[in-house]
Order: structure tokens, then sequence, then C-alpha cells
């Protein structure tokens, strides 16, 4: 079996910033790829940015640069993300070094040879921020991108195609025989039954703009963003000039593309079919992952909430955002990122279950053995269920990483550590420490847990790099762990007796959620604010709500709460019925008022007495019911509107 491994994130486009998106992509990768090293694994981990094409083009001149400036400024953000994020990269490509461009030629060159490419006029609409040409069956709403929503342009030019569809029956026959090539596995038929519709030739040349990899075949016309973008995962393992680590890391390697569901299509049709038109073997996994949103909703820059992982990391600490993102959601399902989601994971998984093992045990070790590892052999039944479940860990593991499952990867490792708290509680270390006979089979328990904890370091440590570093540092294992592999860790006596032990100190610390959720300032004005039972005011405008005045006012014998008004109401009087007697013991006094009255309600009858309209009145605790009054000045029968 080969042990090399070559994993790739999307190349992002430079239009942007880096953001949670490409972020959760890039610390899959990365975290993949440290697994893939524990586990023996040579590895290649490529990430880099998509440079060329109309949006880019677009972007620069709009921000008042050329295409080159624009991605020079923009591609070390993405650098300086990734080091934010410890993200443990082979190689960063970017599609404008000279590298990539002899790579697009070399197999834009072998397709043509193959007898693939051919030149036409590509008419039809065409999304630049999907950088995709939309069939007119697939267009929505008029003219939009059936995609991200976006109006569509017309393009009409000269082209040169790709016959993709040539290749429909073979790449349909390599998914059948390759169960694993989407994954998840639900991704697969959404693929199977869109090639099934037919596949269309793909234009794969534009000559109405510049920036791009010209064709040597094709003068005036350069290469078709996607075309050229896909290409870079063969360009950075030495598909053009390093034929040795071609074949190590793609042709003999297991290769695996990271990806989000928006661009599955590009991943799983378009450069399969490219692949096979230049004779190169086909990547073993495409991994579409779902779509975050923040706080339940689409991120966008205009409602300013893009999660800026960054910021993120500094509330959290690089380890933690990492894990709460693979934790969260299944890898494939759609996440939404939430202050309240994260600050409860991490005090519940972090600070309790795996930060007071942690402490408990290096506590206890202290406090009995002086913080050396002592030697015992006294058994019990409990052992052998740590034992076993290590195991059992070990293989769930190996199986779910395999299929790219991080989530349930790491549940099986927390379902490890939630044993070992139970450990504790069931062996009672307090109880065994009171009694001098039973303090070799204290230190076998306390041997369980410290090594377990030097096992779960390893597990943790492709997903948190510097927490797993701490655990070893505070067993006292002076050593990178970095460099452990898995298999090196299976034994129970990974720490020998005379072993001493560091300090204690909290990895993860509590946090307070209140703290850390986002105040609102409730008399800021909310664009987005929810008006509950919200009407037309083609409604509003069917009552008619009028400054009358008082003429006068009485109680109503026998009715307590009721006062009878006779208002003006400009060109005619009024009786209105008014149930607000408590707040106003004195009625006369409210002659000569001006008030708002509703004047087209139904006549009804109160108490005998006929009411022709309703006096307006506010409630509050301090008043109790209260006339609305306008202003002195106001003329008798104005509408309010
Ligand atoms: O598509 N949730 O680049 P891109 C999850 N250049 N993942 C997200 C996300 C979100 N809300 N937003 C972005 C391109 N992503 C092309 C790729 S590859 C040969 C060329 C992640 O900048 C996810 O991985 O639009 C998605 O596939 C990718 O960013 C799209 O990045
Ligand atoms: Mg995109």
């Amino acid at each position: 079996m080969s042990k090399n491994f070559y994993v790739t994130t999307p190349i992002y486009y430079v239009n942007g910033d880096p953001h949670v998106g490409s972020a959760y992509t890039t610390i899959a990768a990365d975290v993949i790829a440290r697994y893939k090293k524990t586990m023996g694994y040579d590895v290649f981990f490529l990430t880099g940015t998509d440079e060329h094409g109309q949006k880019v083009e677009e972007t620069a001149k709009q921000k008042g640069y050329t295409p080159q400036e624009w991605t020079d400024i923009m591609a070390p953000k993405f650098v300086e993300m990734w080091k934010a994020l410890n993200i443990e990269y082979t190689d960063f490509i970017r599609t404008t070094e000279p590298r990539h461009k002899e790579a697009v030629k070399k197999i834009l060159k072998k397709v043509y040879e193959n007898g693939d490419i051919y030149k036409g006029e590509y008419s039809g609409k065409y999304c630049v921020s999907c950088e995709t040409f939309v069939p007119e069956n697939q267009i929505v709403n008029g003219n939009h991108c059936p995609d991200c929503g976006k109006e569509l342009r017309v393009v009409k030019e000269e082209s040169y195609f790709f016959k993709m569809s040539k290749y429909q029956d073979a790449l349909l026959a390599h998914i059948d025989s390759h169960p694993d090539f989407i994954l998840p596995r639900s991704r697969k038929n959404e693929v199977i039954s869109f090639i099934k519709q037919g596949l269309q030739d793909l234009s794969i040349s534009r000559n109405t703009f510049e920036w791009g990899i010209p064709i040597e075949f094709a003068p005036g016309h350069i290469t078709y963003v996607w075309f050229d973008a896909l290409t870079n995962y063969l360009t950075a393992v030495g598909y053009e000039n390093n034929p040795e680590l071609f074949d190590k890391f793609w042709t003999n390697g297991e290769v695996v593309h990271l990806l989000g569901k928006d661009i599955v299509r590009f991943h799983a049709i378009i450069w399969p079919c490219m692949l096979l038109s230049a004779g190169v073997k086909l990547p073993d996994n495409i991994v579409a992952h779902g779509w975050w949103t923040s706080e339940g909703e689409k991120m966008s820059k205009s409602k300013g909430n893009v999660v800026d992982p960054v910021a993120e990391t500094k509330k959290y600490g690089v380890d933690a955002f990492r894990y709460c993102l693979l934790r969260e959601v299944q890898f494939g399902n759609d996440g939404d990122y939430s202050t309240k989601s994260v600050v409860t994971r991490i005090n519940s998984d972090l600070a309790n279950d795996l930060g007071n093992l942690l402490n408990r045990t290096l506590g206890m070790y202290k406090k009995y053995f002086n913080g050396v590892i002592a030697a015992g052999t006294t058994r019990d039944a409990f052992d052998d269920e740590i034992e076993n479940l290590w195991n059992e860990t070990l293989k769930e593991v190996t199986e779910q990483m395999n299929i790219v499952q991080f989530s349930k990867s790491l549940e099986a490792i927390w379902k490890f550590i939630s044993r070992l708290n139970k450990y504790i509680d069931e062996t009672m270390p307090w109880a065994l420490a009171k009694d001098e006979d039973k303090k070799d089979r204290l230190a076998v328990v306390m041997n369980h847990l410290v090594n377990g904890l030097y096992k779960t370091a390893v597990m943790i440590y492709p997903c948190m790099p510097t927490a797993a570093q701490k655990i070893w540092d505070q067993l006292g294992v002076q050593k990178p762990v970095r460099d452990a592999k898995v298999a090196e860790v299976e034994g129970w006596d990974l720490l020998p007796a005379g072993h001493v032990l560091g300090n204690a100190e909290p990895i993860f610390p509590r946090l307070d959620l209140e703290a850390l959720e986002p105040k609102k300032d409730p008399m800021a004005i909310d664009p987005e604010l929810v008006i509950e039972n919200a009407v037309d005011i083609s409604e509003f405008d069917k009552l008619k709500i009028q400054v009358v005045e008082i003429l006068e006012a009485g109680k109503i014998a026998g009715a307590d709460k009721l006062l009878k008004f006779k208002v003006s109401v400009g060109d005619h009087a009024r009786q209105i019925v008014s149930g607000i007697a408590k707040s106003y013991p004195e009625p006369e006094k409210l002659v000569g008022k001006k008030v708002l009255a509703i004047t087209n309600l139904k006549t009804v009858k109160l108490r005998g007495e006929v009411s022709q309209g309703m006096l307006l009145s506010t409630e509050d605790k301090v008043n109790g019911l209260k006339l609305v009054e306008v202003d002195k000045s106001v003329v008798v029968g104005s509408r309010a509107k």
C-alpha cells in the first residue's frame, strides 16, 4: 500500500479576504495532513490562490490596481491567515506563477493533441461571480445564476471547446467502480444525475479580456479560469517540472481534494474529464463539505456578519477554534457558527472533559506519588475496559478519517476521554490512597490515566497541535508531539517508573458566554429588525384616525369604568364612550383637550349609550390609561397618517 498522501484545498479567489469558509476547508486539510503523518504517511499538503479570470480582473480594476498588483496584495493575506491558524502546508501555489503557466500549457497541449479541442463560438450566459457558463435551462429569475443568484452576462465570442461529452461514459463508469470517489457518498447521486442529463462540451477559452494564461495554439485566446485553476493540483506536485515528485504524490499517492459543495461539479465532472483526456490518473477522493452560516444567517459583507477567523482565535485560541469548526458539524453537512455553540463546546468538551482530566490526574499523581511515576501490577477489570476501548477508539478514528469524517473521529476520541473520567470515579484513587496496602493498585490506576492522556495527546494533535504539546509538556514528556506516530503509542507503559511528571496548568480556561456574546446596543437602529405581525400600509389606511376636540365629558350611571364624551370632528359632533373612567376621576377637566380618535369604527352601544368611534389611549404602569393628546394648534378633524 502506498504511504504517500496528497491533500489539497481549493485555491481561493483573491477578490476578497479569507474568511471562516476558506478557513474551514484549510483547517480540515491541515488536520488530515497532520493525521496522515501520525499514521506514518509521507504527506504533501497544497493550498493557494486562484488569481486569473474576469472576477479578479474586475475587482482589481474597481480597486484601482492592475490585476497583477491586486493579486500581489491579496495572496499574502491568505498566507498570513494560514499562519495565524497554524496551518502547515507543504506548498502554496499562485496561479500567476511561471511554473503553473507551464503546467497549464502542458495539459492544454496534451488535450489538444488527443483531439479533444475544437474551435467554435460560445454564445450564451456567463456568471462572473462563479466564473461559469450557465446553460439556458438552468437560468433562474429571468437572468440570474442558479448557484449564487447574481445577474448573468451575455457572452458571444469565438471560443475553443473541450470535448467533455466524449468522457461521459468513462466518468460514469469510474464513479460506479470507485464508491468513495465522491464523498460523502450522499453527494454522489447528485453528480451522477447531472452527468446523465448529458455532458456538454466546455468552452475553455475566452478572448474578450486579458487576464489569463495565453493558449499557444489559439492566438488571442486565454485559458478559461476553471481549466487553469483545476490544473494547479498537478502543477504543485511537479506535473511539468518534477517527474519524481509527480510519481510519488500523484501517480503513486492517495490524492484527496477537499472543497465546498459549491464547486463539486467542477471537481467531480470537469476535472476528471480533463485528466482522462490528458492521460493522468484520477484523484482518489473528492470530498465536499457543507456551507457555514453565521448566527443563523447567510454570511455576507453587506450584512456585516462574516466571521473573521483571526478575531475568533483571539477570543478562544487557535486550537479551540479549529476544534469547534470540525466537531460542531459532520463534514458534508451545513453548519451554523454561533458564539453560543462555540462557547458551549469549549466549556464542555475542552475545559471540562479534557482539561479537568489532565488537571485531576496530575494533581493526584503529585499528591500520592509526588509526581514521579510509580510501578504497580495489581490489575482490575476496569483496566481491561480502558485498554479495550483504546483499541476500539483507534479503529474507529482510522475508519472515520479514511472517509474524512472529522466530527465522528473526534467523537470517538472524546468517548475515550469520558471513559477515563469515569474510570476515576470507578477506581476512586482517593480511597486507594488512604490504605498503604493499596498503593500498588493506586499506581496501576494512575498509570492508566497518565498513559491515556499521553495517547490522547497524539490523537488530538492533528486538530489541536498546541494543546497536544502542552499535554505532553505537563506530563513531562520532553519530545515534540508532532513527531509522534500513532503506532508508537499503542502500549500502556509509555512513561517508565521514575519518570517525573510536569506541572498542571489549565490548557482550556472556561469561558463566560454572557461576556462573549455580542452585546447589542438596544438603541442602535437594526436594519434587520423583525417586526411581528406586520401589516401593510394599505391595511393601516383603512383606519380613519382623526383629531377630535372634547366638548363634554361625564360619567355613565351604573358603569364605573365608562365615560361618555361629546366630541367635535370639525364638521360634525359625535358621542363616544370610553373605558377610561379609572384614570380620569374628574372627567369634566378633559373638556377642551384635543385627542386622537378612530372615526370609522362601526357604531356600537355600550350600557345603552351609542358610541360612534373610539378614543385612542395608551396604557402603562404609572399612568394607567391615558388619552393621546395632540398639540393645541392642530386643526380639529385633521387625519393622522
Ligand atoms: O471557488 N462555508 O474559490 P472561492 C463553507 N477559486 N465553505 C466555504 C464558505 C462557506 N460559507 N465560503 C467559502 C473558488 N468556502 C475557486 C476554486 S479550485 C481549483 C478553484 C470555501 O474563493 C469552500 O471550500 O470562491 C468553497 O469551496 C471555497 O471556499 C470557494 O472558494
Ligand atoms: Mg466562491
